[in-house]
């Protein structure tokens, strides 16, 4: 497997790849940038099929963080972490605790939170080991709030800019998933006047949001074609596919997955649907600010300040991208480069 000539590669500073004998931890660690502070991202648990697969999905989710990071503002850099195994089997105090102390010999230029199958209680365990860790439940806490409130602003600028309004009165949202960041978002949404056509595979969350927002309750599938205004997906990644992009009719995209589109291809063919597409990193971003708050010390001001600039970060690409007839993911990547190439040459300067 080689990994200079990966075609993930993209310029990765480190990549650690952990195994431990005694409890079967193997763990990628990638960091890709840290030109903006040390390298923060998740540890993803998931049953990879092969090496080669967590190490691609480690090196792609990793360079997102240095694209999602730099644009939110923040002074961190691109990191994440994949252990590969079976989270109904794999996982043990023991395999969390060496899985900490690989962390830790980073000396902080790695510092972890959750991800996909990887609870607080895991990452209270890795931080017996480390202190390069961020997102535990006695200091920042839950992020879905501030992932809801900042998906919520971006729809805004969304909104601003396809239909001209500065409220979602009359605004028709189909929303996918509403789980931790979608009931919230649905919420925020409900308040402002938007008319909601909800799906969740947990029957439970539906019957809350047609009881208490109003919401009319849709099939899993027929979350797609419905005539609506935006489509927000608040569940799964890759559902901007090749088959949903031939029932979608809303004008808008905005929604808190990570990983919406299904290839970079889709960027541009959203664009040519005519459909305003907020790209997931940067709409999502509430998050990664709200950990980051708790890793470099920010005040409450200046970590909700930073949630309601995702507003003005999106009005930027969704300008750019009409003026230059461009795609709004293309245009959030470039901006991203722009603000660390800024950095690098201010430290030679
Ligand atoms: N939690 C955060 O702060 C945060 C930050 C950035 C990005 N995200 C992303 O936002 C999305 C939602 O995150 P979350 O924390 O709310 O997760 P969650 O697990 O709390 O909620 C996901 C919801 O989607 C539902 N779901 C699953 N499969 C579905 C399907 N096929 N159709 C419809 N609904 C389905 C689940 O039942 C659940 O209610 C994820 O893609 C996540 O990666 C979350």
């Amino acid at each position: 497997m080689s990994l200079f000539e990966h075609k993930e590669f993209d310029q990765h500073e480190q990549v650690v790849f952990c195994h431990d004998k005694q409890t079967g931890l193997k763990a990628i660690i990638a960091i890709h940038d840290t030109t903006m502070g040390p390298s923060l991202g998740g540890t993803r648990l998931w049953n990879y099929p092969s090496s080669a697969e967590a190490l691609t999905d480690v090196l792609r989710l990793s360079r997102g963080m240095t694209y999602k990071s730099a644009l939110a503002g923040l002074p961190l850099g691109g990191g994440k972490a994949v252990i590969i195994g079976d989270a109904k089997t794999i996982k043990s105090p023991e395999l969390f605790r060496a899985y900490g102390r690989f962390v830790n010999s980073l000396s902080g230029r790695y510092i972890t939170a959750e991800d996909v199958n990887i609870r607080t209680s895991d990452i209270a365990i890795v931080a017996e080991e480390t202190k390069f860790v961020a997102g535990t439940a006695e200091k920042a806490g839950d992020p879905s709030p501030h992932t809801a409130l900042g998906t919520y602003l971006g729809l805004k600028a969304a909104v601003k800019h396809q239909f001209g309004k500065d409220h979602l009165t009359g605004i028709r949202i189909a929303i996918q998933g509403l789980g931790a960041v979608g009931y919230d978002f649905a919420e925020y949404c409900h308040k402002d006047g938007a008319a909601l056509f909800v799906t969740d595979i947990n029957q439970a969350a539906c019957e809350r949001a047609a009881q208490e927002l109003n919401a009319t309750v849709v099939g899993l599938d027929e979350i797609y074609g419905l005539d609506v205004d935006v489509y927000a997906p608040c569940a799964l990644g890759a559902t901007i596919n090749d088959d949903t992009l031939k029932l979608i009719k809303a004008k808008i995209i905005a929604g808190s997955a990570n990983n919406q589109l299904a290839t970079q291809a889709h960027d541009h063919m959203v664009m040519d649907l005519g459909i305003l597409y907020a790209p997931d990193y940067v709409i999502n971003a509430g998050g990664v600010i709200h950990v980051c708050s708790e890793a470099a010390n920010m005040s409450r001001t200046e970590t909700d300040q930073k949630v309601r600039d995702i507003y003005h970060t999106l009005d930027i690409i969704f300008t750019r991208s009409k003026a230059e007839g461009r795609p709004t993911g293309q245009i959030a990547d470039e901006l991203a480069r722009e603000v660390i190439a800024k950095k690098k040459a201010e430290r030679f300067a």
